[in-house]
């Protein structure tokens, strides 16, 4: 755990209660503390065990899809498995209280269980499921992580009942773009905001990492939430360096109660 200096704590306070529109924008560090690995930390990270090119992209998908299935069939264990922990449910607050925008570049809908609404799905979500090639919109249910016969079956990717091709995650591959309803309410939120934090990102994935750019370029103050330094953090009005599940609550008891 990371002790979260008071004077730190106080400047992004103040940063908030000047704001009129508040956007946070989540990564995957945001569901770290719920069990869902990241994907650039450096030995738990996803990307340091496998190959995004074979598992994260259409080419690696033809090549071998029951593969590619399995391990998002594995990973949406991981989804089934996971809560929402007390950052979540601070981030849930904040809508609530004061309208703030969130954008998450997760796939796990850990935001939704927590009860927060209109969450900005930037890389779609892992939950549902759509055909290879035509995605034809497919009704896959989440592995049932108590039965094992469930956990068998559902290794090789079902088929689309109207052109025959086989199942993918309704996730944003690396080459495919984002969806475009979420890039553009991204962007505007972005643009129109007073304050623009970046919680467990490593910022350097794009899109996403540019909307704090686009904010700043607009006079918006940017606060970054991680326990480390990003490629963005020159770009920081504020800093603060803990754990989502630490800091999210620290700044919902003085926001909320104040
Ligand atoms: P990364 O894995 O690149 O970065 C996770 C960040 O979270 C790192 O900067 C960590 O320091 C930070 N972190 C770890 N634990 C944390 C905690 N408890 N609290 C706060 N921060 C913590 O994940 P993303 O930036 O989300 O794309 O990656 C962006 C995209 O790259 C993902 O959406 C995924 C991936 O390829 C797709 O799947 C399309």
């Amino acid at each position: 755990m990371i002790c979260v200096e008071k004077s730190v704590l106080d400047s992004a306070l103040s940063i908030f209660k000047a704001a009129k529109t508040v956007v946070w924008m989540t990564g995957a560090g945001m569901s770290a503390e719920s069990g869902i690995p990241t994907f650039r930390d450096a030995q738990s990270g996803l990307w340091a065990r496998f190959d995004p090119q074979q598992l994260a992209s259409a080419e690696g998908y033809r090549a071998d899809p029951a593969s590619v299935w399995s391990w998002y069939q594995w990973r949406r264990r991981l989804v089934v498995k996971a809560k929402p922990h007390a950052g979540h449910f601070a981030l849930a607050e904040f809508q609530k209280a004061f309208g703030h925008g969130l954008i998450t570049q997760n796939v796990d809908g850990l935001h939704q269980l927590a009860g927060a609404s209109e969450v900005i799905e930037l890389h779609g979500n892992i939950r549902s499921s759509s055909c290879f090639a035509q995605r034809h919109p497919l009704s896959v249910p989440m592995p049932d992580i108590n039965d094992v016969a469930d956990a068998e079956l559902l290794e090789s990717p079902p088929h689309c009942p109207l052109c025959g091709s086989t199942a993918r995650p309704d996730v944003v591959w690396f080459g495919e773009s984002l969806p475009m309803d979420a890039l553009q309410h991204a962007e505007a939120l972005s643009y129109g905001c007073d304050v623009f934090v970046s919680v467990g990102t490593s910022s350097q994935v794009y899109p996403a990492a540019g909307f704090a750019l686009l904010a700043k370029s607009q006079g918006a103050k940017i606060i970054e939430i991680n326990p480390v330094a990003t490629p963005l953090s020159e770009q920081n009005d504020c800093a603060i360096r803990g754990q989502a599940s630490e800091v999210l609550p620290l700044i919902a008891k003085r926001l909320l109660l104040n």
